[in-house]
Parts: C-alpha cells; sequence; structure tokens
C-alpha cells in the first residue's frame, strides 16, 4: 500500500488429486519436461519439488516484460494419487502456502480428491481446482497454449454446452464437500469462493491462466506470510538412503539462508539430533526423474526471493549423511540443494529402529521385511500391506539396499512363519551376497517398479504357498 514492494519468497504450491488427474503432466506441460513419460507404471510414487522460476511463467504466460510479478517463482511439489501414498500427500498439504487440486474433467470429484479436499479444508489452506483434460471433451479442438477464453471461443455450440455442463457437475460435487466454487473469470468473490480454471496439460490450454492466477492471487491473499525474513524455516519432505549418498534428508527451505558449517538441527522422535554442514550442493536442474544429476558446490544457499538474482530458487535441500562420491551419484528428485553434513556426529543406527523413529511405521513378531529407497515409499508399501483383505503384517525394514545382514533378519521367518521368511524390495540394490544367502537359506526376495506390483508378487507368492 505505500507503494514500496516488500521482499518476497516463492509460495509453496502443492499439487493433489486422484490418480491420473494429470498432476504430473501438468508440470512437465509448464516445464516442457517429460518426468510423466519415465515413471514406471505411470504413477508418481515419491513427492518431490520442483521450482519454477519467474522467467519460466512470464514465457508461459506471454506477459509483456513491463508487467509485473510480485513472486520471484514457485515452488511446486508434486505429490501421487493412488491411495496407498496419503502420507505424501499429508505432508504436501501441511507444509504448502497453497493448493492446486487437480480434477479430471471427464471424471469430476474421485476419492482421493476428496481425500485431498478434506486434509486443505484441515487445515484451512486455500486452494484453486485445475480442472483437467478440456481438450478429452468429444468435439474439441485444440487451440495450443490459448488462454482458456480464446480456446472456448473456438469451440462449437455443442462442446460449449458439454463444457458448461461438466463445470456445473463439478460445482456442484464441491458444494457437497464443503466448498463454493465457480469459475475463475465468473468468480465476483475470490476472497470466499474457490477458483475453477479449465486446463490441458496435453495442448497447454488454460495453463496461462493457472499461472496468472497462482503468481497475482497468492501474494494478493497471503502478502505477509510470503515476506522473506532471515530465519531459517525448513520443513523434511522425505528421507532417503541411497548406496552413493547414504542417508539424506530432503527439506523445503521456505525462509531463510544456510551456510556451509552451519550447525543444523534434525527431529526425530527421540528428540533432536544436531550436526553441521559440511558442503552445501546443487544439482544442475535435470528434465528426467533420475537422471545423473552434477552437483555444484555453494558457499550460501537463501530461500527465493525478489531482487536476489543470483539466490538459489527456493527450495528443496537434501540434508546428506554419509556423503562420499557425490559427483558420482544419482539425484532423486527434479531441482534441490544438497547438505553434506558431518559424518562422524550423525546418528547412524542400520537396524530399522532410526526409520521408525522417524516415521508412523510399526512392526511385529511375524511379518514380512521390507525395504524401500525413501521412507515415503516404505510406509506407502506397509499401508498397502496394511489394507489388503487379507492383512500382511511386518516384521522389519530399513532403507537403502539389501545387504546381509538384512536376509539374516528375514531368516528368523523360516521357523516362525515362512510364508513371510520374505524381503520386498522397492527401488533398492540387492548386493550379490544377499542374493546369495536368500537362495541358499530359502529366503524369497522380490523386486518390482512400482510397488503395487511388488506387493501383487508377493501375496500371488503366499497365495501359491497355501494351495
Ligand atoms: P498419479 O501421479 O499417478 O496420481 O497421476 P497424475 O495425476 O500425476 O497423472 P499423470 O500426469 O500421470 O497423467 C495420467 C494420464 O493422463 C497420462 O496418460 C497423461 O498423458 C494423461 N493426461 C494428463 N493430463 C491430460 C490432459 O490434459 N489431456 C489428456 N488428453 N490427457 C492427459
Ligand atoms: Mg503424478
Ligand atoms: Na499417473
Amino acid at each position: 500500500s505505500s507503494g514500496i514492494d516488500k521482499e518476497l519468497r516463492a509460495p509453496i504450491c502443492c499439487i493433489l488429486g486422484h490418480v491420473d488427474a494429470g498432476k504430473t503432466k501438468l508440470l512437465d506441460c509448464i516445464r516442457r519436461s517429460n518426468v510423466q513419460g519415465g515413471e514406471a507404471g505411470g504413477i508418481t510414487q515419491q513427492i518431490g519439488a520442483t521450482y519454477l522460476p519467474v522467467e519460466n511463467i512470464r514465457e508461459r504466460t506471454s506477459l509483456k516484460a513491463e508487467a509485473t510479478i510480485k513472486v520471484p517463482g514457485l515452488l511446486v511439489i508434486d505429490t501421487p494419487g493412488h491411495q496407498s501414498f496419503s502420507n505424501m500427500r499429508i505432508r504436501g498439504s501441511s507444509l504448502c502456502d497453497v493448493a492446486v487440486v487437480v480434477v479430471d474433467i471427464t471424471r469430476g470429484l474421485e476419492n482421493q480428491t476428496i481425500e485431498s479436499l478434506d486434509l486443505l479444508k484441515h487445515r484451512n489452506v486455500r486452494f484453486v481446482v485445475a480442472l483437467n483434460k478440456v481438450d478429452r471433451l468429444y468435439g474439441w479442438k485444440t487451440c495450443p497454449n490459448a488462454p482458456i477464453a480464446k480456446a472456448l471461443k473456438n469451440q462449437s455450440d455443442d462442446v460449449r454446452s458439454k463444457f458448461i455442463w461438466r463445470v456445473t457437475e463439478v460445482v456442484t460435487q464441491l458444494k457437497e464437500n464443503g466448498f463454493n466454487a465457480a469459475l475463475y473469470y465468473e468468480n465476483k468473490k475470490i476472497k470466499e469462493v474457490v477458483n475453477i480454471v479449465p486446463t490441458s496439460s496435453v495442448s497447454a490450454e488454460g495453463i496461462p491462466d493457472l499461472l496468472l492466477l497462482l503468481v497475482r492471487w497468492v501474494p494478493e491473499i497471503m502478502m505477509e506470510r510470503l515476506t522473506y525474513v532471515n530465519n531459517v524455516e525448513c520443513t523434511v519432505l522425505e528421507v532417503n538412503k541411497d548406496k552413493d549418498f547414504g542417508t539424506t534428508i530432503d527439506v523445503v527451505l521456505i525462509n531463510g539462508a544456510l551456510r556451509k558449517g552451519d550447525q543444523i538441527v534434525v527431529c526425530t522422535k527421540q528428540g533432536p539430533v544436531t550436526t553441521n554442514i559440511r558442503y552445501l550442493l546443487t544439482p544442475y536442474p535435470t528434465k528426467k526423474l533420475k537422471a545423473k544429476a552434477v552437483y555444484k558446490h555453494h558457499e550460501e544457499l537463501k530461500a527465493a526471493q525478489g531482487g536476489l538474482r543470483h539466490a538459489i530458487p527456493g527450495t528443496a535441500l537434501i540434508v546428506v549423511k554419509l556423503g562420499d562420491d557425490l559427483e558420482q551419484a544419482e539425484a532423486a528428485a527434479v531441482q534441490e540443494i544438497c547438505l553434506v553434513v558431518n559424518e562422524d556426529e550423525s546418528s547412524g543406527s542400520d537396524d530399522g529402529t532410526a526409520i521408525q523413529e522417524m516415521s508412523r511405521i510399526k512392526t511385529c513378531k511375524e511379518g514380512a521385511y521390507v525395504q524401500a529407497s525413501s521412507i515415503g515409499t516404505l510406509e506407502a508399501i506397509i499401508e498397502h500391506l496394511k489394507s489388503l483383505s487379507f492383512e500382511i503384517p511386518v516384521s522389519g525394514c530399513n532403507l537403502g539396499p539389501v545387504h546381509k545382514q538384512d536376509v539374516m533378519k528375514a531368516t528368523a521367518m523360516l521357523k516362525r512363519k515362512e510364508e513371510y521368511a520374505a524381503i520386498l524390495a522397492f527401488d533398492v540394490k540387492v548386493m550379490p551376497e544377499a542374493f546369495d544367502l536368500a537362495a541358499e537359506s530359502g529366503v524369497k526376495i522380490f523386486v518390482a517398479d512400482t510397488v503395487y506390483k511388488l506387493v501383487d508378487s508377493f501375496t500371488d507368492h503366499i497365495k501359491k504357498l497355501k494351495e
């Protein structure tokens, strides 16, 4: 109001919605990448952050150079839509400033759409609805990259009335779930009524509308909240373990700056663990999810804010313990900052208890052994096992490559309950000695590229044993 713009940080925007609504494709469309095409089974199985710098947004919206955008960019968090991944939807929705709920216009509200709406309601998070796949309306004539008003003008009366009918249907369903909503260009009460933006992630129709709405509306409703402050504020997104890094923690840097040598504190259920930053690293942006990344070293990293031309985009951090050979390590997320912390001060524990301390995983005496690359996927697999009609308990779990010790633990089931003498391994390497020991002892190791296939092959095995 004084005319002096405060320095704003990038808003954190979480993408939520039912499986296959087009969340990942929408992001691909905006950043011209093809993450979705590389996903096993076409499904997202991890939570990931990606930064959309203001230049990217300008380009996609064809904004004139003199038009101001108050935020330096958007930090977007993609989440999976499959049922078993509710842990990641909860995490995403609890750390974001705003959300985009993606709804397939041909299907309307579905189970995980409603679950997502409940999460947002519960946390009081403002959101917009991207009513996606408009190009799938029968008879739709695509008009690549067009704003939605222009795209609609291009349609026959028949297609337009079908469109209106679908929109009305979704508005009614949202109302049934406690939200008043309207097409954003007809919305007279943007403070109270949820904006609906029709989009297509294939033809990019409506994408300019969605981006413009986000960069204009978000600072308008939460100027104070987005004002950059110097205090470090960051939240854990995921805990991983990979063969090159050891234990890594992805966090989102919401505010403030981190420097090499800084002391940081990571919370566990056992209490805070203090360590310090050995290296600050960012991977060069990649357009593929698991592409080999080369890391860049930094002395200091700041959360994205206006005015700082060389500030590091907003962003997800990784806290790396036990790191060596970083140059050759694989990057798990699209855009992130890596922190390498001092090894000796880390409270490393390899028996799975540390994982249980950091998650909601509960184990019991008789059950299968689960191993994955991240806590999020570990939780999703265990959640899926629990949801089966014949619930499968879990006796132990671990992060990272399957070693001999893991097989040893699973052998305990050979005497107790043979069908559970198995390791379900997801997105991790199985060491040759582990394979050999498993073959010798009779422990079965299952490997698959989606958690659903993994659990299916295990349950098929159990069924065969019972026959
Ligand atoms: P999960 O991450 O598994 O929950 O799915 P998602 O919501 O990320 O959906 P995804 O991006 O994987 O898209 C699902 C399928 O819908 C893919 O085959 C996409 O190509 C397709 N799709 C997504 N958006 C559109 C769209 O706007 N139009 C059309 N025709 N197809 C789309
Ligand atoms: Mg996806
Ligand atoms: Na999908």
